[in-house]
């Protein structure tokens, strides 16, 4: 690779040993996707942020960058934790696991990051322009932050995140170059979408098709809220291995068909209709009984507007003694919750907001047993995607008043 002055001064170890070992890592990487150059990022979003991805090792590794020195260069934000930091001990979190989890919070705080531990960062500050070089991590806010925002970042993971961080470089490779981010596959949205399930339900057909290629949507309506785009965003990111989407009309790459596919013809053309939906709906809500222990919402965490709408759901009623109801979000938003009452009328309904984690960054498969739980009701496909196989939990997959019908009564029904 063709480096720079600065950054070769920064490999050779005058700028300290972290970052000599950040530059190594970057260097790498970008010899194994043939990136001619690095490009500089001024902005990156940690996905190694909890012990369930990083492992102790991952631990000893942010630590021992930060007690030789190691300070970030970049504005930096951290995904979910394991844990909820006020409400552990009652989610039934280990001792054990707590004590690993501050270690590893603490040295990415103290190497610079903000603990912001939320899978959104696009609704808490940190949202990069559009044609901004990132370094973000966490597949549903990379391909919200390429696709919605337009900045361009390829998929980082915890090392190259934490690199990124250190040195304020990254490969110029992948969906750092224009060339790269056009479309490949078309796809014609024939019904109208409403909420995040029926979004969800086309981001995972989507992500089905699509493997690593981007999907071009037509059909989706410019009305589609945030809410609907990030988690047509997080199913994407779990089916498939897409880094961005276009919407014709709707994200910035795509003012038209010709522009979001390059000049060039699409190598697929697919629909997305009533029969595609309901093949979806049936792969996601797989649980055959009609049973309901675990109520999961937000995910990606709740914005303000879903957690408004969950509390408006949930006013006056009560969630069946046999149920626990979590909706995930960020500390930012519930205490904006917390103001607006939202919380307040959650709780009172027997429900929990949960912040700074989420079930798949949390050992959950543990907690799962340690609570009983079997079955795992939720409106986000990333979710039931992931939860057969991480917490052994089949699922109930639908729209909100469905699923807040299901938690009153303990009953799901098709
Ligand atoms: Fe966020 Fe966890 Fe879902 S990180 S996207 S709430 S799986």
């Amino acid at each position: 690779m063709q480096l720079t002055n600065y950054e070769n001064r920064m490999l050779n170890g005058e700028m300290g040993e972290p970052i000599r070992k950040a530059m190594e890592i970057l260097v790498a990487l970008g010899e194994s996707y043939d990136a001619k150059r690095m490009v500089e990022v001024r902005n990156v979003h940690l996905a190694g942020a909890s012990i369930v991805v990083t492992g102790e090792a991952g631990v000893k590794f942010a630590e021992s960058m930060q007690c030789q020195g190691g300070c970030f260069c970049t504005r930096t934000t951290s995904n979910p934790t394991a844990l909820d930091c006020a409400k552990w001990r009652e989610l039934g979190i280990a001792e054990k696991d707590a004590e690993l989890q501050g270690r590893l919070t603490n040295a990415l705080a103290k190497l610079g990051a903000q603990i912001i531990s939320t899978c959104t960062p696009y609704f808490v500050g940190n949202a990069p322009r559009l044609g901004e070089h990132v370094a973000w991590g966490e597949s549903s806010a990379v391909i919200y932050a390429n696709s919605v925002l337009g900045a361009r970042t390829n998929r980082e993971g915890g090392p190259s995140g934490l690199a990124a961080a250190l040195c304020g470089r990254v490969p110029e490779c992948g969906f750092h170059l224009k060339e790269n981010r056009y479309g490949k596959l078309l796809i014609n949205v024939t019904i109208p979408l409403s909420g995040v399930t029926d979004y969800g339900c086309l981001g995972y057909f989507a992500g089905m098709l699509s493997s690593q290629d981007t999907p071009v949507f037509t059909g989706i309506p410019d009305t589609a809220t945030p809410d609907e785009l990030k988690g047509l965003s997080a199913a994407l990111g779990s089916s498939g291995a897409v880094t961005m989407f276009h919407a014709v009309g709707v994200t910035p790459e795509a003012p038209d068909l010709e522009t979001a596919f390059g000049g060039k013809k699409p190598e697929t053309v697919v629909e997305f209709g009533e029969k595609e939906k309901k093949m979806m709906l049936d792969k996601l809500d797989r649980e055959e009984s009609s049973d309901v222990d675990w109520v999961m919402l937000g995910c990606p965490h709740a914005s303000m507007f879903e957690i408004a709408d969950i509390s408006r759901a949930l006013e006056g009623k009560k969630i069946n003694p046999d149920v626990t109801l979590w909706v995930g979000t960020s500390i930012q938003v519930k205490t904006i919750a917390d103001r607006m009452g939202y919380t307040d009328i959650i709780e009172k309904a027997g429900g929990k907001v949960v912040c700074d984690t989420c079930p798949v960054l949390a050992p959950t498969r543990d907690l799962a047993q340690k609570m009983g739980y079997k079955v795992l009701t939720t409106n986000s496909a990333k979710m039931a995607h992931y939860s057969p196989g991480q917490f052994g939990l089949m699922t109930h997959y639908g729209n909100i008043d469905k699923i807040i019908d299901a938690a009153v009564t303990g009953k799901w029904k098709r």
